[in-house]
């Protein structure tokens, strides 16, 4: 009886296992047959009771089946998970002839183009480039520059106070004397930075801005040296001939001072840099000897400059963060 049940079940399991499409019905084929209360199991557990001649006889095609049934199951067991993978490969597929997302990436904000591309002028010309703090003492922005206090040329720097005087320096001429302090001459520096001015805004005027400021110290330097340095950066940053003339002007750190307009192609006249001789008095603050020492210094707006390559009528564009003028850029 148990015999010929034995036959037809290997059938009827193949059966069974040709119908199932899922690995959870699948398992429950292996329980039915081959788990703790499996069929094939309970078939085993129950030789004991045969006599001794019958139960070698059906435990081994117990066993035959119990090989079987769990060959059939792997073999299954196998598609089904080959077919999963296979489904979660296609799913997955990169197809790389795809044209890809394009990542918008932003760009260099224009004061930052010309920031870098004059230190490049003035690095090819042997400056080194020199940066110093934007909240000043109000020793370094002013006293040290030979401009004391309750000196009528302190209303030309206006600038925002801040506790135990300290303030927003409102040039970057500080760095001429905290760079002189630390170093000797001789000296070529420049000095791009921000500074800030306590006035009202406008078509021109910014309460910060850019400058560029440059020091050179040596023996023998003269306002031609000066005029000859200026004059080769101008062209070199415009691309084109530039004429340039010195102004007589006024600053207390230098003596004399010149007002710098220069000019393409007969243009008009515009002004572009303050500048100097080294004042005697800011040698002497810094421990030099000004009758060993000389030099020049000159202080240019980056926004003026940047204003004048690009053609720009105003300074607030740089500062409004508005794309449709960054993106000129
Ligand atoms: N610091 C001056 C200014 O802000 C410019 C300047 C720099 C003039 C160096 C002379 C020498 O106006």
């Amino acid at each position: 009886m148990i015999k010929i049940n034995l036959k037809n079940l290997e059938i009827v399991v193949e059966k069974e296992i040709k119908k199932t499409d899922n690995l959870k019905d699948l398992d429950k084929i292996f329980r039915k047959y081959l788990g703790k209360k499996g069929k094939i199991t309970l078939i085993f557990n129950s030789l004991k009771k045969l006599p001794v001649n019958e139960r070698k006889d059906l435990g081994k095609q117990a066993n035959l089946i119990k090989i079987e049934i769990d060959r059939m199951i792997k073999k299954k067991s196998k598609e089904f998970k080959k077919e999963k993978r296979e489904a979660q490969l296609k799913k997955e597929r990169i197809d790389v002839t795809r044209p890809g997302k394009k990542i918008k990436i932003g760009h260099l904000h224009p004061l930052t183009l010309v920031q870098r591309e004059i230190g490049e002028i003035f690095q090819s010309m042997g400056f080194s480039i020199v940066v110093g703090p934007e909240v000043e003492t109000e020793w370094y922005n002013f006293d040290a520059l030979n401009i004391p206090e309750d000196h009528p040329a302190r209303d030309m720097w206006d600038t925002f106070w801040l506790k135990e005087k300290l303030l927003l320096r409102t040039h970057t001429s500080p760095v001429q004397i905290r760079y002189m302090e630390k170093h000797q001459p001789p000296l070529r520096i420049i000095v791009p930075g921000r500074v800030f001015r306590h006035e009202a805004t406008d078509a021109s005027h910014e309460i910060q801005f850019y400058q560029l400021e440059g020091l050179v110290v040596d023996k023998n330097v003269s306002a031609a040296n000066f005029r000859a340095v200026i004059e080769e950066f101008l062209k070199r940053f415009f691309k084109t001939d530039i004429e340039i003339r010195l102004r007589p002007g006024f600053f207390p750190f230098t003596e004399p001072s010149f007002e710098i307009d220069a000019r393409r192609e007969k243009g008009d006249w515009l002004e572009v840099m303050g500048a100097g001789m080294v004042h005697p008095n800011v040698f002497k603050t810094v421990g030099l000897n000004p009758k060993s020492w000389q030099g020049f210094a000159f202080g240019m707006g980056l926004d003026r400059l940047a204003m004048l390559k690009y053609k720009i009528s105003d300074t607030r564009l740089f500062y409004s963060s508005d794309l449709r003028f960054l993106k000129q850029f």
